[in-house]
């Protein structure tokens, strides 16, 4: 009797002090990834809940982890699948880390999920059909990784979607595409900024950006492409002021980065060159051509 009244005590002090199952599976979340910047050292095994561990929250009243978001936490490593154990877990945000495996199809065992985002990571290979298996999934973002193939057909076949991401960057790679001659990539939900590499694209006469979401500046070797006719970069959220050079761009005859937010005035280059149009209204431009010099034949 003696006996069996201390196998109970001693367990019941052991489950009282021990991580419960949810803490567990997060601990080999943990274990899978690497964490440089420490963001995950709260997450202390010696605690009896993950409840109060960075990224974690629960549900009020069952303690149960319910949502995971380690946005910009700088982790790196594979998808850590071991969130998928965690049978309340309803988000998961790991927007901006360095995550750099394959998405596989263990991903719809995550069947509770209604949020998942994993938007400015390094995710590579086939972007996995079964997400569609994910009935309560409303929110998709698989933006800015290095997905490769085709939307799966099974994404007509989501229940709950109501937003949905799958926005690409311009591949440094195109830069190794010597010959390119045309390169238009007008309307593709492109996201981030132009690739330094594709300055080495000098036999582009028609380069067409147009109607995406790139960011960042105009970049100034784009004054180096010597045989280019053609630039279109309107509607997009490029910044900054014009490149100057564009003098050497003797070809050109076409510039549209109207509807950005660049800054600055105009550079007397571009307005000395011979072109049949020259858009750049909705800009925070200031200035207009240089008066006397144009010999811009259409300007908005
Ligand atoms: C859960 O508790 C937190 C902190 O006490 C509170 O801010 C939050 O509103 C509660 N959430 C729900 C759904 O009751
Ligand atoms: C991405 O994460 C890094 C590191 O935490 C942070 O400095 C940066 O601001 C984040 N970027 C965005 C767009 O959230
Ligand atoms: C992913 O990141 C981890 C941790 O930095 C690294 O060890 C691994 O080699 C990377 N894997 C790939 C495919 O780049
Ligand atoms: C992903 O794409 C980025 C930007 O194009 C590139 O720098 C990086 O090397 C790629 N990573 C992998 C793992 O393919
Ligand atoms: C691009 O070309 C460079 C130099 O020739 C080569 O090292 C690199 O592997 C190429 N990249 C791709 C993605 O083919
Ligand atoms: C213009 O062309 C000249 C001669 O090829 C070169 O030296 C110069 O760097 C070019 N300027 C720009 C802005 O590309």
């Amino acid at each position: 009797m003696f006996f069996y009244r201390s196998v109970l005590f001693l367990s019941l002090l052991f489950t009282a002090r021990s991580l419960n199952q949810d803490g567990l599976f997060l601990q080999r979340v943990k274990l899978g990834l690497s964490d440089p910047a420490h963001s995950l050292s709260s997450w202390n095994e010696r605690d009896d809940t993950p409840c109060n561990w960075y990224g974690i929250t629960c549900d009020n009243s069952t303690r149960r982890v319910n949502s995971v978001d380690l946005s910009s936490s700088e982790l790196t490593g594979p998808f850590p699948n071991f969130l998928c154990r965690l049978p309340f877990l309803t988000s998961i945000n790991l927007m901006n880390n360095s995550i750099n495996s394959s998405l596989t199809d263990d991903i719809a065992t995550c069947k509770n999920l209604e949020s998942l985002d994993l938007s400015a990571n390094l995710l590579v290979g086939s972007i996995p059909a079964s997400l569609s298996e994910l009935s309560n999934l409303k929110l998709l973002n698989l933006a800015s990784n290095n997905f490769s193939g085709a939307i799966p057909t099974k994404f007509g076949q989501f229940q709950k979607l109501e937003w949905i991401s799958l926005a690409g960057r311009i591949p440094s790679q195109f830069g190794n595409l010597s010959n390119l001659v045309e390169l238009w990539l007008a309307n593709c939900n492109l996201v981030g900024p132009i690739p330094e590499s594709l300055s080495k694209l000098t036999r582009l006469s028609n380069l067409d950006f147009s109607l995406n979401r790139l960011t960042g500046s105009i970049p100034s070797w784009l004054t180096g492409l010597k045989n280019i006719e053609q630039i279109e970069l309107y509607e997009n959220s490029l910044s900054g002021e014009l490149p100057l050079g564009f003098s050497n761009l003797t070809m050109l005859r076409r510039f549209d980065a109207s509807t950005n937010q660049l800054t600055g005035t105009i550079p007397i280059q571009l307005a000395q060159l011979e072109l049949e149009s020259l858009n750049l209204f909705e800009n925070r431009l200031v200035g207009t051509l240089p008066r006397g010099h144009s010999k811009v034949t259409k300007f908005v």
